[in-house]
């Protein structure tokens, strides 16, 4: 089993004095536990992630570090795009890919988004690939059947099996508006997501494929989610933006 695993996803929020803002309370937080039994990772907006990760390195912070995109060409003529190598050597590990604010802005569709899970793998780079329905799709009971297709497209150019990913199951309709399915529902639809991996060749779901459960994440009700045996972890957006409130969900989550 791997360790649960908390991401804060800040999509467009914090400058690069910010996040080193945020690290520094990081670090007083870390310093007084005793030891850390799960996984944190933190995703800033492109602008921070350089600085980020030689203080996280600086500080030797238990703290991985995502993009929230990149691009699947390596290098070329793409004004405005940053490429998974780019990221690396910018100190990430981890790239969020295919989040459904993506996905809606800026028209990524599952075809994009397979071709950017292969690019972050080829780059060393640990996907973590967002599905999730929308509120028409839920009420007509579609759910299980978006999600199995989001996920067998995104990773339909992964070696089954081989290779470390996360995926997180973000329902549209839970981001940012304080409403979430139940846990039993978040349940159905991770088991649904285990199902359909063994079905496309990963032979055991764990260790290398984590799910995380993503939309309106908070202090109240982290516990639920985590208690619920195909839950690997949390990705935290608005709530994040707040180091204590994120450490505060991270602590609550990991029954600390
Ligand atoms: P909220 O936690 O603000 O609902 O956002 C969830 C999300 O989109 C994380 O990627």
């Amino acid at each position: 089993m791997s360790l649960p695993c908390f991401v804060a996803n800040w999509k467009m929020n914090k400058t690069v004095a910010e996040t080193l803002s945020y690290l520094t309370l990081c670090q007083q937080w870390l310093s007084k536990l005793p030891r850390l039994s799960c996984e944190i990772i933190l995703a800033p907006p492109y602008t921070a992630l350089f600085s980020a990760g030689n203080k996280i390195k600086e500080l030797s912070l238990p703290i991985g570090l995502a993009a929230q995109n990149l691009y699947f060409e390596a290098e070329g003529p793409y004004t405005g795009e940053v490429s998974g190598r780019m990221l690396c050597e910018a100190g990430c590990q981890y790239v969020i890919i295919g989040h459904s604010e993506r996905r809606n802005h800026f028209n990524e569709n599952d075809s994009t988004i397979t071709h950017k899970v292969q690019a972050a793998l080829g780059a060393n780079l640990t996907p973590i690939l967002c599905v999730g329905e929308n509120a028409k799709e839920r009420l007509e009971g579609k759910t299980l059947q978006v999600i199995q297709r989001q996920v067998k497209e995104g990773l339909s150019r992964m070696d089954g099996g081989a290779s470390h990913c996360m995926i997180a199951y973000e329902p549209i309709w839970a981001i940012g508006t304080g409403k979430t399915p139940t846990p039993f529902e978040v349940e159905q639809v991770h088991q649904k997501i285990a199902r359909t991996l063994i079905e496309i060749g990963f032979k055991q779901r764990a260790p290398v494929i984590d799910i995380l459960y993503g939309g309106s994440v908070s202090v109240e009700n982290v516990a639920a989610f985590m208690k619920k045996p195909h839950v690997d972890g949390m990705l935290v957006g608005g709530a994040s933006l707040s180091a204590e409130t994120f450490m505060n969900i991270v602590q609550v989550g990991i029954g600390a």
